[in-house]
This record gives structure tokens, sequence and C-alpha cells, in this order.
């Protein structure tokens, strides 16, 4: 690291710790505000009552239906749990919301004007709809906040990352998120140093700094420790309400403690849906999922 790279990240640390203190002594301006981190954002219609949309969607590989005319439709705030058996389409659901893989047919729509199908990957992400693949991809070699920063920055080209400096809503936000995923007295450690866990949180910050209203979590606790899966579900649980989640996930404890509704997923398409009891009853979900 050249000389100008470490005073810059020994500047960085002391005003993050100015900033901390002045924080701890109760100096900050109350609860940041979301909708001032980002200025520019559509609105989402929800006065339907839902925030997510799909109706009869289909896709095939190969001739092989992955999705078939899978309806489902999500309330906003909700956190809504998907299950199912390997290969039931939950991954390929997530990739048609996002943008990742085109439908062959079928509605998708975000509140109830934004048609899902006319936009692309990147904008879909502006529009206000964050996912987390299962591997966490934080960056290793930067701090916590540093890459909670990144995630705020639209060019994350080096030149333009050095110029880039938090605005006073943006650093709030910064300080909510650290508080939310239960990492402000790790803020300034190597992300590479953290746990598992700890990563997995640390890439749901930095979704969380670019204020989603839709979040879809591919099978968030895989590999975590009994611990970190109970900070996970108290994670959730204080995300709900103010976002709206989708969480796939095969453990049915964790199902257990954060699900309203639950979603069973099976060939593509909804199989039953009504409460961890309700579906865990059910015939046809014992018979393909559950097992005897
Ligand atoms: N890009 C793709 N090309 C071909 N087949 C795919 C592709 N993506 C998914 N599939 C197939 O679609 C089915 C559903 O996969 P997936 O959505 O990953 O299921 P889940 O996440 O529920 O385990 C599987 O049979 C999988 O092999
Ligand atoms: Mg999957």
């Amino acid at each position: 690291m050249t000389p100008d790279l470490m005073n810059q990240g020994a500047e960085r640390v002391a005003r993050f710790e100015v900033e901390a203190a002045r924080r701890a002594a109760g100096g900050a301006g109350g609860t940041a505000s979301y909708g001032r981190v980002l200025k520019d954002r559509q609105a989402v219609d929800v006065s339907h009552g839902r925030i997510l949309y799909l109706d009869d969607v289909c896709v095939s590989f190969d001739g092989f239906k992955a999705i078939n005319n899978l309806s489902l439709d999500i309330a906003p705030g909700e956190l809504r749990c998907i299950i199912g058996p390997n290969g039931a389409g939950k991954t390929t659901m997530m990739d048609i919301i996002t943008g990742k893989t085109r439908p062959d047919s079928g509605t998708v729509f975000f509140g109830s004007t934004i048609d899902l199908l006319r936009h692309n990957e990147p904008e879909i992400a502006q529009l206000g709809i964050g996912r987390k693949f299962q591997k966490p991809t934080v960056f290793e070699h930067l701090s916590v906040v540093e890459n909670l920063e990144l995630a705020l920055k639209t060019d994350k080209r080096v030149g333009a990352s050095m110029r880039f400096k938090l605005d006073s809503a943006q650093t709030d936000r910064l300080h909510e998120v650290l508080t939310t995923i239960h990492l402000l007295p790790d803020a300034l450690r190597t992300a590479g140093n953290l746990s598992h866990g700890q990563k997995q949180w640390l890439e749901i910050g930095m979704l969380l700094m670019q204020d989603p209203k839709l979040l879809l979590l591919d099978e968030p606790v895989a590999g975590m420790t009994d611990h970190e899966t109970e900070r996970t579900a108290e994670l959730f649980l204080s995300l709900k309400g103010k976002h709206s989640l989708m969480v796939v996930e095969h453990d049915m404890s964790f199902v257990r403690t954060i699900s309203d509704i639950v979603t069973v997923l099976c060939d593509g398409s909804v199989l039953a849906q009504g409460t961890l009891d309700q579906v865990q009853a059910d015939e046809r979900v014992i018979e393909v999922y559950l097992g005897r």
C-alpha cells in the first residue's frame, strides 16, 4: 500500500471514530430517514395491497418447465418464507423477479404499476429490489465500513471511489445499518476476518444501504452457527414492516421463528400455502418435501 493510501485509511478511521463518539454522546440528529438516502427513486404503488405480484409465470430450460404457471403475491412489509425440495424453482423464481432470467410467459409486477418484465437487472435493483445470493460476496480486503460505503457508490472505479464522500443522511444511514446488522463494534475490522455469519450480515447491510423496498434472500442461514442463526432471525424480524422480505430456507426451526405465511414450491408452482403448521400437516407437502 502506498503512504498516500495509508494516510487516507488512517484519516478515514479517525473521522469514523470521532463521528461514532459524537453519536454515542447523543449528538446525532435522531434516526435517519430512509427516504433521504436515495433521492430519485420511483415510488412503488402498493395501494392494492401488494408489493410483488406474479401471475401464471412459465420458464422452460431446453424443454424442461422449471417454472410452471407460478402465481404468488406478497403484501407490503410482509416476511414471506418459501420452502420446497431442491429443484422446485425457488432460485429461478428469484432470477425472474430480479431480471436475471426472462420468463416465457406470465406477469410480474412490482406494486401495481411497475411491470418488471420491462426492466433489466440494474434497473430492477435501482427500483428497490435487493437480492442476497447464497454465497457472501463482500470485499474481503476492505473494512466493514468501506464495504457499506461502497454499496452506495454508483461509480465503483478506484478514482471515483477515492473522491466519494458520504453526505450526512448517508452517514446516518451507515450507523443505522451497522447497528441493525450487529456490526457496530466491528465497523473497522477487515471483512475477510469476520465469521461466516458476520459476512452474511455485512452483505445484508450492503443491501440495506440502498434501502430496498423488497429483499430476496436465498438460504441466508446456510452454514451459520446456531447462535448466528438466532441473531439472523432477530435481524429479519426487525426488518419486517420496514421492508418486504422473501426468504428461501430449508432450516425449519428458523422458518418457524420468523414466518407468518409459508409458501411451498414444487415443480415450479405453488403446492401449498399457509402457516408453517398448516403446510407441515399437508399430506402433499409431507410427500414431496418433509418426508414421513
Ligand atoms: N439456467 C438454467 N439452465 C437449465 N436448467 C436450469 C437453469 N436454472 C435452473 N435450472 C433447472 O431448473 C430447476 C429449478 O432450479 P432452481 O430454481 O435452482 O431450484 P431450487 O432453487 O428450488 O433448488 C432445476 O431442475 C434446475 O436444474
Ligand atoms: Mg436454490
